[in-house]
């Protein structure tokens, strides 16, 4: 790869994900770029970032995709979960005990797993929240991992990462060497492709957003403009789940971490906008309602 190819690389990621390369970083693109070219039937990268400049969006979006990182896994990092029965869950359903209703969004969602290992915690929960309507809306920059997500479909590795042998055997159907996610936990996830970089107002407003292992591939304005929009995206007395290598501190103040409580976040009271009603203006998602499940 030249120099050149990869300095238009290096641009185009930035732009197009979020992606922070430092200078030194040709292997990663060589590793991950260059089985893409021979699959689209191209010598080498350079003949890839032809294509692009030629204005090919197919590859491009291949690009992009190719160069993300997917890593995922059920429970990742356990805490965080148990945060979400023992702290979030309990003081959301008695803040939305009038209204009934609560609104998860899970960006950066990837293949799945911390979806489904959210509507896996509500469903061992499921005598608190009878009656409840509860949306986890997955999303995720990449077509390709949403699908997968979608079609709840996992091989025998990756159930055995994280995922309790009950938990399998409770919520997965088997079928020869993978397993899906049984279908009325698959529909209590709804998804949607969205590019972070990008507006998301239009999504409304979440008592909970988890925003995990996906700020850490961006630079610092990239995340602090990241923070400030995921504030007025979550309820003023709604909570942010950041990945164990992630934090607002020192880069803003619109969050603030919650005591005794690592990756945990809140609006900080003083500064968040108010809430927009998520009824209000957003294109209505289908509803996985977990009203009588
Ligand atoms: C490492 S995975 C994290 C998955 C999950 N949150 C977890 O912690 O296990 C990062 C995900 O972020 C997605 N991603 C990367 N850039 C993004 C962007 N600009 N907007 C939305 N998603 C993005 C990737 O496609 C990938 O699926």
């Amino acid at each position: 790869m030249t120099p050149p190819d990869y300095d238009y690389l290096r641009k185009l990621l930035k732009d197009h994900s979020g992606l922070d390369l430092s200078a030194d970083k040709q292997y990663l693109i060589e590793s991950r770029l260059l089985p893409l070219s021979r699959k689209c039937g191209l010598p080498g990268i350079s003949e890839l970032v032809l294509k692009m400049k030629g204005g090919s969006a197919a590859i491009t979006t291949q690009v992009v995709e190719a160069m993300t990182t997917n890593e995922t896994f059920f429970f990742r990092d356990k805490a965080p979960f148990d945060h979400f029965r023992d702290t979030i869950m309990p003081e959301i359903l008695q803040a939305r005990a009038s209204r009934r209703s609560i609104r998860i969004w899970c960006a950066a969602s990837s293949t799945g797993q911390e979806p489904y290992s959210l509507a896996m915690c509500l469903r061992e929960m499921s005598a608190a929240i009878a009656g409840w309507r509860i949306e986890i809306i997955a999303t995720d920059l990449s077509q390709e991992v949403l699908e997968k997500s979608r079609s709840g479909i996992y091989s025998q590795f990756e159930v055995q990462r994280g995922l309790p042998i009950q938990m399998l055997v409770k919520y997965f159907k088997q079928n020869g060497e993978l397993w899906q996610v049984n279908a009325d936990l698959r529909a209590m996830v709804q998804h949607r492709q969205l590019n972070l970089l990008h507006d998301f107002s239009q999504l409304g407003t979440f008592d909970v957003i988890f925003c995990r292992n996906v700020l850490i591939y961006f630079d610092q304005d990239t995340k602090i403009n990241i923070f400030n929009r995921l504030a007025k995206a979550t309820e003023p007395d709604g909570f942010l789940v950041l990945g164990a290598a992630e934090t607002v501190v020192g880069l803003t103040d619109v969050f603030k971490p919650f005591p005794e409580r690592r990756g945990l976040y809140r609006p900080n009271g003083a500064r968040a906008a108010p809430a927009r009603s998520a009824a209000a203006g957003v294109a209505a998602p289908k509803v996985a309602a977990m009203a009588g499940r």
